[in-house]
């Protein structure tokens, strides 16, 4: 498994070589992050247990995970993960140093609480963003992947976040209410020229035979309506132990290790270890970097970052 993870530094490694040229930043960034978006249509399809027990299966296999908070204001990874961070992104802004705003929990993941309105702020503010920039490139050489959980929903930050990252891991269950939030969800994406490779995880399926059956109905009307081709990264099962997990605020990944859910979390895990490591990553300089140009021309058709 340590194969697969050193397997996909290498190759991100070397992806991240053609895509150094885009910022000045990512010219000295050596193996930066893959920046991944875990977002969704609907609320409270799962994206935040997504996040924690997707990042630990990761960690288990060796790979450096740090989680981003950016549904800021709600912070339901802390809560997960029973961490109370008292710094948050914004301090960096604020002079402080990325080190001393990253938490560790005990399940070897890296998380970084984004900070009430730090979104709306880099979005909106004119002001000078090239330290947080910087300081974000260097945390980008410390990782392998950064999850960063979105607040759900149709709004031009979710979207703008998701335009902005490397991955898109899109989030929903088999209810028609979610699938047509995802659907909606992804409508408002396809706007903005270039986007980043959709992948999309089932969650709370009774059956995988219902989970394979909704992806299918997805991926169906996004290709024929907005002639986008959805992967699939895998299928969770509708499992109680998450809810007692949450109810621990235990990781069910630690909690009940050998839960059918826990091991959806790990195969979702493997599957992304072997097939997804086709996107270019610009580590998370290259992610603020985009995040303010698409603020600085209005809304995300300036550039792009592969299909
Ligand atoms: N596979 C599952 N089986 C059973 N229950 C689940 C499963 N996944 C999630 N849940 C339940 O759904 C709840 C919401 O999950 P979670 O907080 O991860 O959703 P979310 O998408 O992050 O929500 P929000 O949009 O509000 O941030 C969990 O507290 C848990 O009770
Ligand atoms: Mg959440």
């Amino acid at each position: 498994m340590l194969d697969q993870a050193s397997q996909l530094r290498t190759q991100m490694g070397m992806r991240s070589m053609a895509a150094e040229a885009d910022t000045a930043f990512a010219q000295s960034s050596a193996n930066p992050a893959k920046v991944v978006a875990v977002a969704s249509g609907k609320g409270g399809v799962g994206k935040s247990n997504f996040c924690v027990n997707f990042g630990i299966a990761l960690a288990q296999q060796g790979v450096r995970v740090l989680i981003l908070d950016a549904d800021v204001g709600f912070a339901n990874v802390e809560v997960l993960l029973n961490i109370s961070p008292s710094h948050s992104l914004l301090d960096v802004l604020e002079g402080r140093h990325l080190n001393d705003i990253v938490e560790y929990s005990p399940y070897g993941l890296a998380f970084i609480s984004g900070g009430n309105g730090l979104f709306d702020h880099l979005l909106m503010s004119s002001d000078d963003h090239a330290r947080l920039v910087w300081e974000l490139g260097k945390l980008s050489q410390m990782y392998d992947v950064v999850l960063l959980d979105c607040a759900a929903g149709v709004n031009e930050v979710s979207i703008r976040l998701v335009a902005a990252a490397d991955q898109l891991v899109l989030v929903t269950t088999p209810e028609p209410t979610a699938m047509a939030d995802a659907y909606a969800f992804m409508k408002l994406l396809t706007r903005r020229l270039i986007t980043p490779a959709p992948q999309v995880v089932v969650n709370r399926a009774q059956s995988f035979t219902e989970a394979k059956q909704s992806v299918d109905r997805l991926t169906r009307v996004t290709s024929r309506f907005l002639d986008v081709h959805l992967e699939t990264l895998g299928y969770i099962l509708e499992d109680p132990s998450v809810s007692q997990a949450v109810m621990r605020q235990v990781p069910v990944l630690h909690h009940a290790a050998n839960s059918k859910a826990a091991s959806c979390y790990r195969q979702i895990a493997s599957n992304f270890l072997r097939k997804d490591l086709q996107t270019p990553s610009l580590g998370m300089s290259g992610f603020f970097d985009r995040l303010l140009k698409s603020r600085l021309f209005g809304g995300g058709r300036d550039r792009g970052h592969g299909a």
